[in-house]
């Protein structure tokens, strides 16, 4: 007999269909009557000012409706200086076509908008914008010695745990020991689908914003704050996304550019970004890493020390935890963390997958193995050797942590007993050199206040809404199982809805806190519909559950039972047509258990194992197998979690291999804008990836016991691959990602 017990399965995603037949709607798809098209201006030079601009020339073409820049924008409400969008870090926030100051490269100067594409397109390439230039800075190497930390409480800003131990003295003393530094280029989000906005305005001077967003909610607050709209007049939709990967963590310019024009021209408009125009607002930044690492004679570390420096604007201070995982992530009394920025006239940097940590990963598991070596330990001998039994950081125990059963199941799986430690002493039958290499690291496990609403129809069909998104990780799926199992119907019966401003708030989706807070939501908001359902099965005649507390039932099969007879039963759909409602609904939300959760740390951790194989002649490098073995509480669905994991692995690829944007100096621009030139993995690249989720029981975290899987599987891939490439050949890069020329 089936059964409706879905948590931990493997369904397929319920979205799938929509997606593959095209009847999914992205933001730039909403096909409204009267549409006009906003195409945006880019500034090419990265200082300065706008001296002129000659809007009057292409004013003249036929259906061209309207130049906006700094000259005619209205005056706006703008923010005042407390506004902060929702991730928004120190420092105050670009404010698109605001004066005649450039700030960044490709800086949108101007929005023209035609009632079609490609005159918008047309009149942009000819019109003229004459600039004053002045010098820029784009080279985080010139500020080395310009180095700040950014104000302590500064929004977001986690900073290092002062430092701990001796760890000069621990350093200088020790029986060995490494220093090196570890140089990070900038890389963009680039996801497939391009920032865009539909403005639909209705007649009664609302407008709903069809935005590429991984948070309705942040994107409607910013709206309202700047146009001075009210919430019911203006509402935010987004049900789809082309991947988002922290892209679409901010309002971006796109939707300010788009909602003014159709609030200015009455009228609807679309505003699409191009490829290039995508590399304008945000990437995960330059970061250079300095580590010190040393060991006793029996294996411990002595001391730990992580130093790192990264870029920001000139406007704000973003901020990432790069370093301090470094006191966390192996036993250690003598620990000196450092963190800095500098500014640069770059655009902001912004979160981009397992921010901070895909970096910082990147520095101590690279370091960890060179400090391997020069203990003459395995790599993973030595990781087990310093295991963290509690978060040295915080001084607090794990909620959970099965890292080493990570280690040991992945070591078995992967067969790490073959390796040979010596670099350059493995080879495949074709002669081609084999390396392998480990690195891991942790994430958050956090939980964020979240609402849902749930209404059963007379049918026993089920709707579930909650404003969060869906940027492909699978949102949609896990909350039709949580919601589907908590009230034991099949789920076909089961319709779950995000991405809209009209339903009850969610946080934005990122973090890798969406299972775990709308999750919770979702399952709290369930419970109390079944709270209702079993009050209303009470009232029926004969009802064998007449005497039953809730705790005393389940919801299994489309039934209502008991737990402790299954005969005494009564079905749902009964319930419902007994009651002679047409519907019954009822609002839930979540909140993180603070005192329950005060006590702990609460970390996902993984482990990557990394085979590469090298032809010397070439400089080659492919990376043939990775095994990634990943703790993150309990898994709600095999295949999606998996998905996830295998696509971090990607990503990790990408990092250690391939991806960089780069920067030209002279023009302070980003040179390699588009997808020819910045290069990402493809199926060639890509051989096998295997995943081992180690489930771990955690009641600490939230009552679904789930951690978040979106971020923690990139930790440590990067640097596997480094440290194979090592093994593999006995040449340490430390200046990522490693390109042929690194390797001859
Ligand atoms: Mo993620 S970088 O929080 O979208």
């Amino acid at each position: 007999m089936s059964t409706t017990n879905y948590i931990g399965k493997a369904p397929s995603r319920v979205d799938g269909p929509a997606k593959v037949t095209g009847a999914a709607t992205y933001a730039a798809e909403y096909n409204v009557p009267g549409l006009t098209y906003g195409w945006v201006v880019s500034s090419p030079i990265a200082k300065g000012k706008i001296t002129k601009i000659h809007a009057d020339e292409v004013l003249v073409l036929p259906g061209v409706l309207q130049v906006f820049s700094h000259e005619n924008v209205p005056s706006l409400a703008w923010f005042d200086r407390s506004y902060k969008d929702q991730v928004a870090p120190g420092g105050s926030p670009f404010r698109p076509l605001h004066d005649n100051e450039i700030k960044f490269s490709q800086q949108p100067v101007a929005l023209i908008v035609a009632e079609n594409f490609e005159l918008a397109r047309y009149a942009a390439s000819v019109l003229r914008i004459e600039y004053e230039a002045a010098p820029h800075e784009t080279n985080l190497e010139t500020k080395r010695q310009e180095g700040f930390e950014p104000g302590r409480g500064k929004t977001g800003y986690m900073p290092p745990p002062p430092p701990r131990g001796n760890p000069d003295k621990a350093w200088e003393e020790a029986a060995h020991r490494m220093e090196a530094e570890y140089v990070h280029g900038t890389q963009h989000h680039n996801p497939m689908e391009l920032f865009a906005t539909t403005v639909e305005y209705h007649a009664n001077g609302k407008i709903t914003a069809y935005d590429k967003t991984q948070g309705v909610y942040n994107v409607q607050a910013y709206l309202t704050k700047i146009f001075g709209l009210s919430k019911d007049n203006c509402r935010v939709v987004n049900e789809y996304m082309g991947g988002g990967f922290g892209s679409g963590l901010r309002p971006q310019y796109q939707v300010f550019l788009a909602v003014l024009a159709a609030l200015e021209l009455k009228r609807s408009v679309r505003v699409t970004l191009t490829r290039q125009q995508m590399f304008s607002f945000g990437h995960r930044p330059h970061t250079l890493q300095y580590l010190k690492l040393a060991t006793n004679p029996d294996g411990t570390l002595a001391a730990v020390q992580h130093h790192a420096l990264h870029e920001t604007s000139q406007f704000e201070d973003y901020t990432e935890n790069v370093v301090n995982w470094s006191g966390m992530l192996y036993q250690c009394d003598n620990v000196k963390l450092g963190y800095q920025l500098a500014k640069l006239d770059v655009y902001t940097p912004l979160d981009m997958r397992a921010p901070g940590a895909a970096t910082g990963s990147i520095g101590l598991e690279v370091a960890m193995d060179e400090m391997a070596y020069a203990a003459g330990l395995d790599p993973l001998e030595f990781r087990l050797r310093n295991y963290a039994e509690k978060d040295q950081n915080m001084n607090k125990p794990f909620s959970s942590k099965k890292l080493r059963d990570c280690y040991h199941q992945g070591a078995a799986k992967f067969g790490w007993d073959k390796r040979t430690q010596e670099p350059r002493s493995m080879r495949d039958a074709d002669g081609k050199l084999v390396g392998w290499g480990i690195g891991g690291g942790a994430w958050d496990a956090s939980q964020m206040k979240s609402a849902a609403k749930a209404t059963i129809t007379a049918d026993g069909k089920l709707l579930v809404l909650s404003a969060s998104g869906e940027n492909g990780t699978g949102t949609y799926t896990i909350m039709t199982q949580i919601a589907a199992e908590t009230l034991g119907l099949p789920l076909e019966a089961v319709t779950f809805r995000l991405g809209d401003t009209d339903q009850p708030e969610a946080p934005l989706q990122g973090g890798s806190w969406t299972a775990a807070s709308v999750g919770t939501a979702v399952k709290n908001t369930c419970e109390a519909l079944g709270e209702k359902l079993l009050k209303l099965a009470q009232k029926m005649e004969g009802s064998p559950l007449k005497n039953a507390n809730f705790e005393d039932v389940e919801f299994v099969n489309g039934q209502i039972r008991l737990r402790t007879d299954a005969n005494q039963a009564v079905v749902l759909r009964d319930v419902l047509q007994a009651s002679g409602e047409a519907k019954i609904e009822v609002d839930g939300s979540a909140m993180p258990n603070m005192v329950k959760q005060m006590p702990y740390s609460m970390h996902s951790h993984n482990m990557v194992f990394a085979e590469v194989k090298v032809d010397e002649d070439l400089g080659t490098v492919h990376v043939t197998r990775v095994l990634n073995a990943v703790a993150a509480g309990r898994i709600l669905n095999q295949k999606t979690a998996r998905s996830q994991v295998l696509g971090s692995v990607v990503w990790g690829i990408s990092m250690a291999l391939m991806e960089e944007t780069v920067m030209d100096h002279k023009f302070g621009r980003y040179m390699n804008h588009n997808y020819a030139e910045y290069h990402v993995p493809v199926n060639a690249d890509i051989h096998d990836i295997d995943v081992i989720f180690v489930e771990e029981e955690d009641d600490i975290v939230n009552p679904l016991g789930v951690k978040g899987i979106g971020e923690v599987g990139m930790l440590g891939v990067a640097a596997a691959i480094a440290n194979a490439v090592f093994h593999a050949t006995g040449k340490r890069v430390r200046d990522l990602p490693i390109m042929i020329d690194k390797l001859l």
